[in-house]
């Protein structure tokens, strides 16, 4: 049985990625493919949906500075995924970082902790999708009743009807997943135009939007300090530097799928060179794009609207109803915000059953979690249990819940990684690296505590879940993976499935 602390040698992840860059996965992203599959995988619901939540519960107009917050407490963590990147190329990102760090234990939790970002992710990605869903329905006079559209915790507010279940929710990731198990390739080329679509999209919301911001609805900028209390009778801080944070924590969401990039490193020609150049780079555009979009969003409609009607599908909300002349627009909006979260539902499964694989192979969960499809060759278990679990959080958990239980999760990953490679350095100093964190240490202590106060702003209730959630992982753990961990065991082949890279 290993200990607690027991760490993967560096170099015995450098052999698995050769084994398995020249097995299964072919390198053959450039850092283009590399840049667009990180916007791919970041530009979703976090700005299409969350973006109007965080103006209504938390901060009004000052969610643009939310937008900038969040943008830096991910450029630290993004510096720090680029350089454990470059000198670890293999899939299983932030968890198999840790392995290598800070021994068994804090890689356990990394990967169950993992579960929030990319399957509650997913399932908050899914839930968004049905609003805007339901939306395209309208245009043909159809409509999925609110009881099947929506969790038992929400109510309509014209008519006070309680859902029950979120089917189209659950349909989306029932489809996505059969397509993940399928293991039909995802080419860049794909990619690329879904990627293609989601920029030109929010640039144009940036450019036509700007000439009907209304300036009283960004008059405070930053509203003054109290609390609102939601529908659901849970209590946020609103206004002053406290609503910032809190928004700050929920807007973070729109900028996870960065370091999806880094589980793509073994599909990367020269992963040394251009994992940084992809990770920061998408992150870069990205940030500028959300600090513009989330300027023109809260300009053109009151904070009033997003709390009340315009909450769902709130962009296509804003633009029919504030932008007159420009319904195509908000219908161009609905389609290409379809296909888009489509994408980044698929790259947040296809991230989560590569974590699991990774830990399946180092014995911390069952091997049902690595079993490959013998024709598919995908590891279609795990892609059925998460879709069991991603479903039941679609089908009866509010958005904002899951949306902020992504948020915290995530938050919480990144902070260990800031750590991670602070570790590494010291412990580590001379391995190869072809990327370094500049002006490490300080970096690092920014990251954590940029992301550090984004947790706090984030509220008491989603510390509760965060760590809840965390010793039911810690049960896991003790009951099974310690037990079972074959860390001296010979290395893993990866599935083929689906590819990153094409
Ligand atoms: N960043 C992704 C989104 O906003 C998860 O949908």
């Amino acid at each position: 049985m290993a200990s607690l602390f027991a760490r993967k040698p560096l170099e015995k992840l450098i052999a698995e990625s050769h084994e398995i860059g020249e097995h299964s996965l072919k390198r053959s992203l450039g850092p283009v493919n590399l840049v667009a599959l990180g916007i791919g995988a970041i530009i979703g619901a976090g700005l299409f949906v969350r973006t109007a939540a965080a103006i209504a519960d938390r901060a009004g107009p000052s969610v643009v500075l939310a937008f900038m917050v969040a943008g830096i407490g991910c450029a630290f963590a993004g510096l720090c995924y680029a350089e454990f990147a470059s000198m670890i190329p293999v899939a299983g990102s932030a968890y198999t970082y840790s392995y290598a760090t800070m021994g068994e234990l804090v890689a356990w939790i990394i990967g169950w902790d993992l579960i929030l970002e990319y399957a509650v992710g997913a399932a908050t990605v899914a839930i968004a999708w049905s609003e805007y869903f339901n939306r395209v329905l309208d245009w043909f006079g159809l409509r999925i009743p609110y009881q099947w559209s929506h969790s038992p915790f929400e109510i309509e507010n014209a008519t006070g009807l309680h859902g029950w279940i979120n089917i189209p929710a659950v349909f989306i990731l029932l489809l996505l997943t059969a397509l993940l198990i399928r293991g039909t390739k995802e080419s860049a080329l794909v990619n690329g135009l879904i990627v293609v679509l989601k920029v030109t999209i929010v640039l144009m919301v940036i450019a036509i939007g700007w000439g009907f911001i209304n300036p009283a609805n960004h008059t405070p900028f930053i509203p003054a300090p109290t609390t609102y209390v939601t529908p659901q009778g849970i209590h946020h801080a609103y206004g002053g530097v406290l609503g910032i944070l809190g928004a700050a924590g929920v807007v973070f969401f729109a900028y996870i799928g960065f370091d999806a990039v880094s589980t793509a490193a073994q599909e990367a020609r020269n992963p040394k060179r251009d994992m940084p150049i992809g990770i920061l780079g998408s992150l870069v555009i990205c940030t500028v794009l959300y600090v513009l979009f989330s300027y023109v969003l809260s300009g053109l409609a009151t904070v009033e609207d997003f709390r009340t009607h315009g909450r769902e599908a709130s962009v296509a909300f804003a633009i029919s109803n504030y932008m007159p002349g420009y319904e195509w627009l908000s219908k161009s909006v609905t389609v290409a915000i379809l296909a888009g979260f489509s994408s980044v539902i698929l790259v947040m499964l296809l991230g989560q059953s590569r974590v699991f694989f990774s830990m399946s192979c180092d014995g911390l969960v069952p091997k049902t979690f690595s079993d490959v499809h013998r024709r598919f060759r995908t590891p279609y278990k795990s892609n059925m249990l998460f879709f069991v679990f991603t479903a039941l959080f679609a089908a009866f958990v509010p958005e904002d819940v899951v949306g902020e239980m992504t948020s915290i999760g995530t938050l919480f990953a990144f902070i260990l990684v800031c750590a991670g490679v602070w570790i590494m350095r010291v412990r580590q100093p001379h391995a190869e690296r072809g990327f370094r964190v500049p002006a490490l240490p300080v970096v690092a202590i920014l990251g954590i505590i940029t992301c550090g106060a984004m947790v706090y702003g984030l509220g008491w209730t989603n510390w509760a879940r965060l760590i809840v959630w965390l010793l039911i992982g810690l049960i896991f753990y003790f009951g099974y993976g310690k037990s079972h961990s074959r860390i001296s065991a010979p290395p893993p082949e990866m599935p083929e499935g689906i590819s990153l890279a094409e």
